[in-house]
Protein backbone atom coordinates (compact mmCIF):
# COMPACT_ATOMS: atom_id res chain seq x y z
CA UNK A 1 0.00 0.00 0.00
CA UNK A 2 1.94 3.19 -1.24
CA UNK A 3 0.77 6.57 0.98
CA UNK A 4 2.39 9.75 1.90
CA UNK A 5 2.36 11.90 4.98
CA UNK A 6 3.35 15.49 5.04
CA UNK A 7 4.53 16.92 8.41
CA UNK A 8 4.15 20.28 8.54
CA UNK A 9 5.33 23.27 10.58
CA UNK A 10 7.75 21.92 13.00
CA UNK A 11 11.33 22.47 13.41
CA UNK A 12 13.39 19.85 12.22
CA UNK A 13 16.04 18.71 14.42
CA UNK A 14 19.01 16.39 13.43
CA UNK A 15 22.47 16.21 14.76
CA UNK A 16 23.49 18.59 12.48
CA UNK A 17 20.66 20.93 11.69
CA UNK A 18 17.85 22.72 13.47
CA UNK A 19 15.38 24.00 10.37
CA UNK A 20 12.09 25.19 9.98
CA UNK A 21 11.23 22.45 7.46
CA UNK A 22 8.08 20.38 6.07
CA UNK A 23 8.55 16.63 5.62
CA UNK A 24 7.12 14.64 2.83
CA UNK A 25 7.20 10.81 3.66
CA UNK A 26 6.22 8.65 0.52
CA UNK A 27 6.51 4.79 0.77
CA UNK A 28 7.95 4.74 4.18
CA UNK A 29 11.08 7.12 3.48
CA UNK A 30 11.94 10.58 3.85
CA UNK A 31 11.25 12.01 0.03
CA UNK A 32 11.75 15.37 0.79
CA UNK A 33 12.40 18.06 3.16
CA UNK A 34 11.59 21.82 2.35
CA UNK A 35 12.36 25.24 4.47
CA UNK A 36 8.95 26.23 5.47
CA UNK A 37 7.27 29.13 3.69
CA UNK A 38 9.36 28.38 0.49
CA UNK A 39 7.81 27.63 -2.75
CA UNK A 40 9.33 24.57 -2.75
CA UNK A 41 7.54 23.45 0.74
CA UNK A 42 3.84 24.84 -0.61
CA UNK A 43 4.39 22.74 -3.43
CA UNK A 44 4.36 19.78 -1.32
CA UNK A 45 1.26 17.21 -1.24
CA UNK A 46 0.49 14.02 0.68
CA UNK A 47 -2.46 12.01 1.49
CA UNK A 48 -2.07 12.87 5.04
CA UNK A 49 -1.06 16.11 6.68
CA UNK A 50 0.00 15.96 10.62
CA UNK A 51 0.62 19.77 12.07
CA UNK A 52 3.63 19.79 13.77
CA UNK A 53 3.26 24.24 14.75
CA UNK A 54 5.30 24.63 17.75
CA UNK A 55 6.76 20.62 17.93
CA UNK A 56 10.03 19.01 17.00
CA UNK A 57 10.69 17.21 13.93
CA UNK A 58 13.59 14.44 14.72
CA UNK A 59 14.87 11.26 13.96
CA UNK A 60 13.02 8.07 16.00
CA UNK A 61 15.65 6.91 18.54
CA UNK A 62 17.81 4.20 18.36
CA UNK A 63 18.50 2.29 21.23
CA UNK A 64 21.49 0.23 20.85
CA UNK A 65 21.17 -1.72 24.39
CA UNK A 66 18.45 -3.59 24.93
CA UNK A 67 18.06 -6.92 26.59
CA UNK A 68 14.59 -7.90 25.62
CA UNK A 69 13.55 -11.94 27.60
CA UNK A 70 17.18 -11.84 28.39
CA UNK A 71 17.94 -14.57 31.12
CA UNK A 72 19.88 -13.83 33.55
CA UNK A 73 20.35 -15.19 37.43
CA UNK A 74 17.84 -18.26 37.03
CA UNK A 75 14.88 -15.74 35.69
CA UNK A 76 14.19 -13.99 32.74
CA UNK A 77 13.78 -9.71 31.94
CA UNK A 78 10.33 -9.23 32.02
CA UNK A 79 9.74 -7.29 28.38
CA UNK A 80 9.10 -9.66 25.30
CA UNK A 81 10.49 -8.23 22.23
CA UNK A 82 6.76 -7.43 21.93
CA UNK A 83 6.35 -5.33 24.91
CA UNK A 84 9.13 -3.65 24.98
CA UNK A 85 9.19 -2.47 21.53
CA UNK A 86 5.91 -1.25 22.29
CA UNK A 87 7.24 0.81 25.02
CA UNK A 88 10.10 1.97 22.78
CA UNK A 89 7.71 3.20 20.53
CA UNK A 90 5.73 5.04 23.22
CA UNK A 91 8.91 6.92 24.30
CA UNK A 92 9.97 8.01 20.86
CA UNK A 93 12.60 5.04 20.24
CA UNK A 94 11.92 3.46 16.52
CA UNK A 95 14.90 1.15 16.79
CA UNK A 96 16.68 -1.39 19.30
CA UNK A 97 19.41 -3.02 18.77
CA UNK A 98 19.27 -6.38 21.36
CA UNK A 99 21.64 -9.12 21.98
CA UNK A 100 21.77 -13.02 21.27
CA UNK A 101 23.57 -14.53 23.42
CA UNK A 102 25.80 -17.74 22.42
CA UNK A 103 25.33 -20.48 25.41
CA UNK A 104 29.11 -22.20 26.04
CA UNK A 105 29.71 -24.93 24.05
CA UNK A 106 26.83 -24.17 21.73
CA UNK A 107 27.52 -21.95 18.25
CA UNK A 108 26.99 -18.41 17.77
CA UNK A 109 24.44 -19.32 14.90
CA UNK A 110 22.12 -21.39 17.19
CA UNK A 111 22.33 -18.37 19.89
CA UNK A 112 21.43 -15.76 16.90
CA UNK A 113 18.91 -18.02 15.65
CA UNK A 114 17.00 -18.49 19.01
CA UNK A 115 17.03 -14.57 19.38
CA UNK A 116 15.19 -14.30 15.44
CA UNK A 117 12.87 -16.36 16.87
CA UNK A 118 12.10 -14.51 19.76
CA UNK A 119 11.69 -11.62 18.19
CA UNK A 120 10.61 -12.50 14.52
CA UNK A 121 7.07 -11.14 13.82
CA UNK A 122 6.08 -9.37 17.34
CA UNK A 123 8.01 -6.33 17.55
CA UNK A 124 6.41 -2.82 17.37
CA UNK A 125 9.62 -1.16 16.16
CA UNK A 126 12.19 -2.19 13.96
CA UNK A 127 15.35 -4.37 15.58
CA UNK A 128 18.65 -5.36 15.19
CA UNK A 129 21.14 -8.04 16.74
CA UNK A 130 24.65 -7.77 18.76
CA UNK A 131 25.95 -11.49 19.36
CA UNK A 132 27.06 -12.24 23.04
CA UNK A 133 30.49 -13.88 22.81
CA UNK A 134 31.07 -16.40 25.41
CA UNK A 135 33.22 -19.24 24.44
CA UNK A 136 35.96 -18.07 22.28
CA UNK A 137 36.85 -21.32 20.03
CA UNK A 138 38.08 -21.34 16.91
CA UNK A 139 35.15 -22.24 15.14
CA UNK A 140 33.63 -19.50 17.51
CA UNK A 141 35.75 -16.81 15.69
CA UNK A 142 35.35 -18.07 12.39
CA UNK A 143 31.24 -17.53 12.69
CA UNK A 144 32.35 -14.22 14.00
CA UNK A 145 33.10 -13.72 10.12
CA UNK A 146 29.91 -15.34 8.95
CA UNK A 147 28.25 -13.16 11.39
CA UNK A 148 29.52 -9.95 9.98
CA UNK A 149 29.18 -10.58 6.67
CA UNK A 150 25.28 -11.13 7.22
CA UNK A 151 24.85 -7.93 9.71
CA UNK A 152 25.60 -8.89 12.90
CA UNK A 153 28.31 -6.59 13.09
CA UNK A 154 29.29 -6.02 16.76
CA UNK A 155 30.46 -8.79 19.85
CA UNK A 156 30.04 -8.13 23.21
CA UNK A 157 32.49 -9.93 25.86
CA UNK A 158 32.55 -9.87 29.63
CA UNK A 159 35.20 -9.57 31.76
CA UNK A 160 32.99 -9.96 34.99
CA UNK A 161 30.49 -12.58 35.23
CA UNK A 162 32.89 -15.53 35.62
CA UNK A 163 31.31 -18.72 35.18
CA UNK A 164 28.69 -16.91 33.20
CA UNK A 165 29.91 -14.97 30.51
CA UNK A 166 32.87 -14.33 31.30
CA UNK A 167 36.12 -14.08 29.17
CA UNK A 168 39.53 -14.03 30.02
CA UNK A 169 42.01 -11.95 28.44
CA UNK A 170 43.89 -14.39 25.73
CA UNK A 171 39.67 -14.94 24.79
CA UNK A 172 39.72 -11.60 24.30
CA UNK A 173 42.65 -10.60 22.50
CA UNK A 174 41.76 -13.52 19.97
CA UNK A 175 37.99 -11.98 19.49
CA UNK A 176 39.51 -8.69 19.10
CA UNK A 177 41.99 -10.07 16.81
CA UNK A 178 39.60 -11.66 14.77
CA UNK A 179 37.11 -8.33 14.99
CA UNK A 180 40.51 -6.27 13.94
CA UNK A 181 40.28 -8.53 10.13
CA UNK A 182 36.42 -9.00 9.55
CA UNK A 183 35.34 -5.42 10.50
CA UNK A 184 33.76 -6.50 13.58
CA UNK A 185 33.34 -3.98 16.21
CA UNK A 186 34.23 -5.38 20.33
CA UNK A 187 31.78 -4.08 22.92
CA UNK A 188 33.19 -4.38 26.47
CA UNK A 189 31.58 -5.05 29.30
CA UNK A 190 34.69 -3.54 31.54
CA UNK A 191 34.46 -4.60 34.97
CA UNK A 192 37.13 -7.04 37.04
CA UNK A 193 34.62 -9.97 37.63
CA UNK A 194 37.00 -11.86 38.97
CA UNK A 195 38.65 -9.36 42.19
CA UNK A 196 34.94 -8.28 42.29
CA UNK A 197 33.91 -11.87 43.19
CA UNK A 198 36.30 -12.26 46.07
CA UNK A 199 34.78 -8.98 47.31
CA UNK A 200 31.28 -10.12 47.10
CA UNK A 201 32.49 -13.23 48.84
CA UNK A 202 34.12 -11.73 51.70
CA UNK A 203 30.92 -8.76 51.78
CA UNK A 204 28.61 -11.83 52.59
CA UNK A 205 30.75 -13.83 54.54
CA UNK A 206 30.90 -10.74 56.59
CA UNK A 207 26.63 -10.40 56.51
CA UNK A 208 26.81 -7.33 54.37
CA UNK A 209 23.66 -9.13 52.52
CA UNK A 210 22.05 -6.18 51.34
CA UNK A 211 21.57 -3.98 48.18
CA UNK A 212 23.52 -1.05 49.18
CA UNK A 213 27.11 -3.78 49.01
CA UNK A 214 26.50 -4.50 45.64
CA UNK A 215 27.71 -0.79 45.06
CA UNK A 216 30.52 -1.42 47.34
CA UNK A 217 31.81 -4.26 46.06
CA UNK A 218 31.40 -3.32 42.22
CA UNK A 219 34.32 -0.54 42.78
CA UNK A 220 35.14 2.25 40.36
CA UNK A 221 38.71 1.23 40.29
CA UNK A 222 37.83 -2.66 38.80
CA UNK A 223 35.85 -0.61 35.81
CA UNK A 224 38.75 1.74 35.37
CA UNK A 225 41.22 -1.27 35.78
CA UNK A 226 39.00 -3.41 32.95
CA UNK A 227 38.20 -0.14 30.80
CA UNK A 228 42.17 0.22 31.06
CA UNK A 229 42.88 -3.91 30.34
CA UNK A 230 40.41 -3.81 27.44
CA UNK A 231 41.61 -0.70 25.58
CA UNK A 232 45.21 -1.91 25.67
CA UNK A 233 44.01 -5.40 24.13
CA UNK A 234 42.03 -3.87 21.28
CA UNK A 235 45.52 -1.46 21.02
CA UNK A 236 47.42 -4.65 20.66
CA UNK A 237 45.21 -6.38 18.25
CA UNK A 238 44.86 -3.26 16.42
CA UNK A 239 41.02 -3.37 16.64
CA UNK A 240 38.14 -0.54 17.71
CA UNK A 241 36.62 -1.05 20.96
CA UNK A 242 33.22 0.18 22.17
CA UNK A 243 32.69 0.40 26.24
CA UNK A 244 29.15 -0.07 26.98
CA UNK A 245 27.56 1.18 30.28
CA UNK A 246 30.58 3.41 30.97
CA UNK A 247 29.73 4.75 34.98
CA UNK A 248 32.96 5.58 36.77
CA UNK A 249 34.84 8.64 36.31
CA UNK A 250 38.26 6.93 36.50
CA UNK A 251 37.15 4.77 33.81
CA UNK A 252 35.78 7.55 32.04
CA UNK A 253 39.58 8.92 32.16
CA UNK A 254 40.97 5.98 30.66
CA UNK A 255 38.80 6.18 27.35
CA UNK A 256 39.73 10.13 27.46
CA UNK A 257 43.61 8.92 27.79
CA UNK A 258 43.06 6.25 24.75
CA UNK A 259 41.24 8.85 22.25
CA UNK A 260 43.70 11.59 22.94
CA UNK A 261 46.70 9.15 21.73
CA UNK A 262 44.61 8.81 18.62
CA UNK A 263 42.64 5.24 19.25
CA UNK A 264 39.61 4.20 17.85
CA UNK A 265 37.98 3.39 21.24
CA UNK A 266 34.50 4.52 21.95
CA UNK A 267 32.14 4.96 25.32
CA UNK A 268 28.49 4.35 26.13
CA UNK A 269 26.91 5.41 29.08
CA UNK A 270 22.90 4.95 30.12
CA UNK A 271 20.37 7.17 31.87
CA UNK A 272 20.53 5.48 35.13
CA UNK A 273 24.18 7.05 35.54
CA UNK A 274 22.90 9.70 33.74
CA UNK A 275 20.58 10.63 36.61
CA UNK A 276 20.70 8.28 39.54
CA UNK A 277 23.08 7.77 41.95
CA UNK A 278 24.20 5.42 44.15
CA UNK A 279 22.34 6.50 47.67
CA UNK A 280 19.25 4.45 45.85
CA UNK A 281 20.95 0.97 46.31
CA UNK A 282 20.34 1.98 50.26
CA UNK A 283 16.72 2.86 49.58
CA UNK A 284 14.89 1.48 52.56
CA UNK A 285 12.90 -1.87 52.77
CA UNK A 286 14.96 -4.04 50.17
CA UNK A 287 13.79 -0.97 47.99
CA UNK A 288 17.15 -0.53 46.63
CA UNK A 289 17.06 -3.57 44.64
CA UNK A 290 15.41 -2.12 42.11
CA UNK A 291 18.52 0.07 41.60
CA UNK A 292 20.68 -3.05 40.83
CA UNK A 293 22.71 -3.26 37.64
CA UNK A 294 26.23 -3.80 36.22
CA UNK A 295 28.18 -1.57 36.05
CA UNK A 296 26.48 0.10 39.32
CA UNK A 297 25.10 3.10 40.04
CA UNK A 298 28.10 5.82 41.25
CA UNK A 299 27.98 8.25 43.67
CA UNK A 300 27.61 11.79 42.26
CA UNK A 301 31.03 13.08 41.38
CA UNK A 302 30.80 10.25 38.70
CA UNK A 303 27.75 11.62 37.03
CA UNK A 304 29.24 14.94 36.69
CA UNK A 305 32.05 13.36 34.95
CA UNK A 306 29.45 11.51 32.31
CA UNK A 307 27.84 14.74 31.41
CA UNK A 308 31.27 16.02 30.96
CA UNK A 309 32.09 13.51 28.94
CA UNK A 310 29.26 13.53 26.59
CA UNK A 311 29.70 17.35 25.59
CA UNK A 312 33.32 16.70 25.18
CA UNK A 313 32.28 14.03 22.83
CA UNK A 314 34.56 11.36 24.91
CA UNK A 315 31.19 9.51 25.30
CA UNK A 316 29.54 8.88 21.83
CA UNK A 317 26.31 6.91 22.64
CA UNK A 318 23.42 7.15 25.17
CA UNK A 319 21.64 3.60 25.27
CA UNK A 320 19.24 2.00 28.08
CA UNK A 321 20.69 -1.04 28.93
CA UNK A 322 17.51 -1.41 29.02
CA UNK A 323 16.97 -4.96 31.26
CA UNK A 324 13.82 -5.39 33.63
CA UNK A 325 13.24 -6.98 36.45
CA UNK A 326 10.16 -6.96 38.09
CA UNK A 327 10.81 -5.60 42.33
CA UNK A 328 7.67 -8.41 43.09
CA UNK A 329 9.01 -11.91 42.47
CA UNK A 330 12.72 -11.08 40.58
CA UNK A 331 14.31 -8.61 42.54
CA UNK A 332 12.82 -10.23 45.45
CA UNK A 333 15.57 -13.29 44.84
CA UNK A 334 18.02 -11.61 46.19
CA UNK A 335 16.47 -10.52 49.63
CA UNK A 336 18.87 -12.14 51.87
CA UNK A 337 21.91 -12.06 49.47
CA UNK A 338 22.52 -8.72 47.25
CA UNK A 339 24.52 -11.31 44.56
CA UNK A 340 21.18 -12.89 43.59
CA UNK A 341 19.92 -9.93 42.92
CA UNK A 342 18.98 -10.26 39.12
CA UNK A 343 21.12 -7.33 37.64
CA UNK A 344 19.32 -4.24 35.55
CA UNK A 345 17.00 -1.75 35.01
CA UNK A 346 13.94 -0.79 32.41
CA UNK A 347 14.07 2.45 30.74
CA UNK A 348 13.78 1.92 27.25
CA UNK A 349 10.37 4.14 27.56
CA UNK A 350 12.33 7.11 28.94
CA UNK A 351 15.53 7.51 27.54
CA UNK A 352 14.45 10.52 25.11
CA UNK A 353 12.49 12.42 27.69
CA UNK A 354 15.18 11.55 30.02
CA UNK A 355 17.75 13.61 27.20
CA UNK A 356 15.55 16.00 26.29
CA UNK A 357 15.11 16.83 30.11
CA UNK A 358 18.79 17.50 29.61
CA UNK A 359 18.33 19.66 26.65
CA UNK A 360 15.71 21.65 29.09
CA UNK A 361 18.13 22.36 31.74
CA UNK A 362 21.08 23.56 29.85
CA UNK A 363 23.22 20.10 29.76
CA UNK A 364 23.57 19.61 26.49
CA UNK A 365 22.13 21.54 23.13
CA UNK A 366 19.22 19.80 20.83
CA UNK A 367 21.67 19.06 18.35
CA UNK A 368 24.04 17.17 21.17
CA UNK A 369 20.38 15.42 22.37
CA UNK A 370 19.71 13.90 18.70
CA UNK A 371 23.30 13.04 18.08
CA UNK A 372 23.77 10.97 21.40
CA UNK A 373 20.34 9.24 20.98
CA UNK A 374 19.90 8.62 17.61
CA UNK A 375 22.73 9.65 15.06
CA UNK A 376 25.50 8.35 16.72
CA UNK A 377 24.49 5.14 17.52
CA UNK A 378 23.24 4.47 14.41
CA UNK A 379 26.38 5.45 12.57
CA UNK A 380 27.97 3.35 15.65
CA UNK A 381 26.67 0.06 14.33
CA UNK A 382 26.00 0.32 11.01
CA UNK A 383 22.38 1.76 10.48
CA UNK A 384 23.22 5.38 8.82
CA UNK A 385 21.83 7.31 7.34
CA UNK A 386 18.64 4.73 7.14
CA UNK A 387 18.38 5.02 11.08
CA UNK A 388 19.70 8.51 12.94
CA UNK A 389 18.52 11.02 10.82
CA UNK A 390 15.93 12.90 8.59
CA UNK A 391 17.25 12.74 5.11
CA UNK A 392 15.99 12.30 1.75
CA UNK A 393 16.07 8.24 1.47
CA UNK A 394 16.46 7.80 5.07
CA UNK A 395 13.58 5.65 6.54
CA UNK A 396 10.54 7.56 7.91
CA UNK A 397 11.45 6.96 11.15
CA UNK A 398 9.90 10.37 12.37
CA UNK A 399 8.94 11.96 15.74
CA UNK A 400 6.61 14.55 16.47
CA UNK A 401 8.15 15.60 19.70
CA UNK A 402 6.03 18.08 22.08
CA UNK A 403 9.01 20.11 24.12
CA UNK A 404 6.41 21.77 26.44
CA UNK A 405 4.39 18.60 27.10
CA UNK A 406 4.64 17.87 31.26
CA UNK A 407 4.58 14.62 32.60
CA UNK A 408 5.55 12.92 36.19
CA UNK A 409 7.20 9.00 35.72
CA UNK A 410 5.49 6.50 36.90
CA UNK A 411 5.06 2.75 36.77
CA UNK A 412 1.52 3.11 36.80
CA UNK A 413 1.26 5.00 33.39
CA UNK A 414 4.85 3.21 31.60
CA UNK A 415 3.85 0.69 29.01
CA UNK A 416 7.12 -1.38 30.00
CA UNK A 417 6.26 -4.95 31.18
CA UNK A 418 7.56 -4.18 35.11
CA UNK A 419 6.09 -3.41 38.09
CA UNK A 420 8.28 -0.41 39.45
CA UNK A 421 10.11 2.75 37.76
CA UNK A 422 13.65 3.75 38.87
CA UNK A 423 12.31 7.26 37.78
CA UNK A 424 9.10 7.56 39.75
CA UNK A 425 7.47 10.58 40.45
CA UNK A 426 9.89 12.62 38.18
CA UNK A 427 8.62 15.63 36.42
CA UNK A 428 10.05 16.03 32.90
CA UNK A 429 8.92 18.73 30.21
CA UNK A 430 9.14 16.96 26.48
CA UNK A 431 7.03 14.31 25.33
CA UNK A 432 6.65 12.16 22.11
CA UNK A 433 3.50 13.11 20.57
CA UNK A 434 3.63 11.31 17.08
CA UNK A 435 5.53 8.16 16.00
CA UNK A 436 6.10 7.20 12.62
CA UNK A 437 7.70 3.66 12.14
CA UNK A 438 9.03 3.68 8.18
CA UNK A 439 5.92 5.82 7.68
CA UNK A 440 3.60 4.00 9.79
CA UNK A 441 1.85 5.70 12.62
CA UNK A 442 2.74 3.72 16.05
CA UNK A 443 2.00 6.21 17.90
CA UNK A 444 -0.59 9.02 17.08
CA UNK A 445 -1.11 12.03 18.76
CA UNK A 446 -0.68 10.23 22.03
CA UNK A 447 -2.27 7.53 21.50
CA UNK A 448 -1.07 3.72 20.49
CA UNK A 449 -1.47 2.87 16.97
CA UNK A 450 1.37 0.63 16.06
CA UNK A 451 1.17 -3.55 15.77
CA UNK A 452 2.74 -6.64 16.98
CA UNK A 453 4.97 -7.49 13.86
CA UNK A 454 5.43 -4.43 11.95
CA UNK A 455 8.98 -3.76 13.07
CA UNK A 456 11.50 -5.58 10.70
CA UNK A 457 15.03 -6.86 11.46
CA UNK A 458 18.14 -5.04 10.22
CA UNK A 459 21.12 -6.43 9.77
CA UNK A 460 23.75 -3.84 9.36
CA UNK A 461 26.88 -2.68 7.87
CA UNK A 462 30.16 -2.04 9.97
CA UNK A 463 30.81 0.53 12.13
CA UNK A 464 30.70 4.25 10.06
CA UNK A 465 32.73 6.03 12.86
CA UNK A 466 35.76 4.26 11.59
CA UNK A 467 35.33 5.06 8.06
O1 LIG B 1 22.92 -4.99 34.92
C1 LIG B 1 22.93 -5.12 33.71
N1 LIG B 1 23.59 -4.25 32.99
N2 LIG B 1 22.25 -6.12 33.11
C2 LIG B 1 22.26 -6.44 31.75
C3 LIG B 1 23.44 -7.23 31.31
C4 LIG B 1 24.63 -6.39 31.01
O2 LIG B 1 25.68 -6.61 31.59
O3 LIG B 1 24.55 -5.48 30.18
ZN1 LIG C 1 27.09 -5.49 30.49
ZN1 LIG D 1 23.50 -4.81 28.84
ZN1 LIG E 1 5.94 9.42 30.65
Amino acid sequence: MSSSTLVRGGLVVTASDETHADVLVEDGRVAALAAAGTPAAAALTADRVIDATGKYVVPGGVDAHTHMEMPFGGTQASDTFETGTRAAAWGGTTTIVDFAIQTPGRSLREGLDAWHAKAEGVCAVDYAFHMIVSDVREETLAEMDLLVAEGVTSFKQFMAYPGVFYSDDGRILRAMQRAAGNGGLIMMHAENGIAIDVLVEQALARGDTDPRHHGEVRKALLEAEATHRAIRLAEVAGAPLYVVHVSAREALDELVRARDRGLPVFGETCPQYLFLTADRLADPGFEGAKYVCSTPLRPQEHQDALWRGLRTDDLQVVSTDHCPFCFAGQKELGRDDFSRIPNGMPGVENRMDLLHQAVVEGRITRRRWIEIACAAPARMFGLYPRKGTLAPGSDADLVVYDPRAEHVVSARTHHMNVDYSPYEGRRLTGRAETVLSRGEPVVTAGRYTGRPGHGVYLPRSTCQYLA
